[in-house]
């Protein structure tokens, strides 16, 4: 019986159970675990929105938070239109894909190949995808996609000679929505259009952007610095790309429907923050390992990350009013720097934007067409040589109707 029990403890006559002074200490240690889990978990999305018919295109969905908003958003009957790098042949893709689909019992989940790496991989999917007449319906872009690189590893640069984060983490969400912006506009009045930024806290603490030419700097570099100056660069231009869109005139005279939102995840347990926490290295891997505990009980799990995507992506009234607001925990919070709003410092890194990107691509498709002639060179010449073994009229074949006629001079 509880009663006897209680009045035993309090009387002393249980000898096992151990001092108030413990009791209270492991109580109160239990609470103030119980309160940090309970403030790092962050807010939940409580919108119980169905997404049946909306198509939604997503960059870095396979993985940390932008898998978890897949998953939801599938769960939820979106169709869903995965950025990924690899081709959609790719074996774990398709792996991804099948399982997202057997989960979500929604099969209209599919991968296009785009690598944000690449002005080159951007520019055809999106010329692709706006070619389509008439306009394919899209009601979000989820941009997602990010990469950081960790401490004490050294300046990547992409293929086309970029700094990796500018280029992935700012240049390439600039060049997709710039190529995408017609078909953005073209989605019919009545349609809730949403474009979703994911914004992170780091911007906070980035250089001045100009015109961006500082990004390419090497001695202006530092992984930290890299990763604030692109998520400074992403927010600038997201609001930038709002009026953009508010500046168009529709041909039915209706007010613009498409709405930039930004979102600060938090920091969550995800690959990409794994990655940066342990430096990229084993003896980091082993001691993130170690101290597993202290990342769990201080970071977000990956889907308490996507809490304000979903919010953001679901929320009816973010789907009125003006476009540019920051989601954080769930609600709308105000941004920390003056010059996200300014226009001249948003005119001023469009237009340093828009012309590294067209001389980056006038000189990329410079070298492919040289490549391509030497290929073809290449190619003809080896035709050649094959040609000429067949028929006996190669070089060999010379050089022994020449030995023939010496010969036969002799
Ligand atoms: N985690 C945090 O604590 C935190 C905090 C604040 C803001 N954020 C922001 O939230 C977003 C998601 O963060 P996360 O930590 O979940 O990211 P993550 O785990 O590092 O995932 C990054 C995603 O980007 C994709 N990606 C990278 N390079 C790409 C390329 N060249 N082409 C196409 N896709 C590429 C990756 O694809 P693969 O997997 O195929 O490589 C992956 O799906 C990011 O924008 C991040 O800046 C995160």
């Amino acid at each position: 019986m509880p009663l006897p029990f209680f009045a035993d403890v309090v009387f002393g006559k249980v000898s096992w159970f151990p001092e108030l002074r413990t009791v209270l200490l492991v109580t109160a240690l239990v609470l103030v675990v119980g309160a940090i889990k309970w403030y790092s978990m962050g807010a939940s999305n409580t919108s119980e929105r169905q997404m049946h018919s909306k198509v939604v295109m997503i960059t870095g969905g396979t993985s940390g938070i932008g898998a978890s908003i897949v998953l939801e958003l599938a769960q939820r009957g979106a169709q869903i239109v995965l950025l990924t790098h690899q081709e959609p042949s790719d074996f774990f893709l398709v792996e991804y894909i099948e399982g997202l689909r057997e989960r979500t019992g929604n099969e209209m989940i599919y991968a296009e190949q785009v690598d944000l790496s690449s002005l080159h991989s951007i520019r055809k999917f999106a010329t692709k995808w706006i070619d389509n007449a008439p306009p394919r319906r899209l009601d979000m872009i989820i941009l997602c996609a990010a990469t950081l690189t960790p401490p004490g590893k050294k300046r990547a640069v992409t293929k086309e000679g970029l700094e990796e984060s500018w280029m992935i983490n700012y240049l390439a969400n600039f060049h997709l929505l710039s190529i995408l912006s017609p078909a953005i506009r073209a989605q019919p009045a009545d349609r809730d259009v949403r474009i979703l930024f994911a914004t992170c806290a780091s911007y906070i603490g980035s250089p001045i952007i100009g015109n961006g030419d500082d990004a390419m700097k090497v001695k202006e570099w530092s992984p930290a610095k890299a990763y604030a100056r692109s998520k400074l660069a992403f927010t600038i231009f997201g609001q930038a790309f709002q009026k953009h869109l508010d500046a168009y005139k529709r041909p039915d005279g209706l007010p613009m429907n498409a709405r930039v939102i930004f979102v600060d995840p938090g920091y969550s347990r995800t690959p990409g923050m794994r990655r940066w926490a342990t430096r990229g290295t084993l003896w980091g891997l082993g001691l993130y390992v170690l101290l597993w505990n202290n990342a769990w009980l201080f970071l977000k799990s990956a889907e308490g990350g996507a809490q304000s995507f979903l919010y953001a992506a679901m929320d009816v009234t973010l789907g009125r009013g003006p476009g540019g607001k920051l989601i954080k925990e769930c609600r709308e919070m105000d941004f920390a720097r003056v010059d996200i709003r300014d226009e001249e410092v948003a005119k001023k890194l469009w237009e340093g934007s828009e012309k590294l990107i067209e001389r980056v691509e006038r000189e990329e498709a410079v070298r492919r067409a040289l490549e391509k002639k030497e290929a073809e060179a290449a190619g003809g010449g080896k035709q050649g040589e094959a040609t000429a073994d067949a028929t006996g009229s190669g070089t060999d074949a010379k050089q022994s109707k020449s030995r023939r006629q010496k010969k036969s001079k002799k």
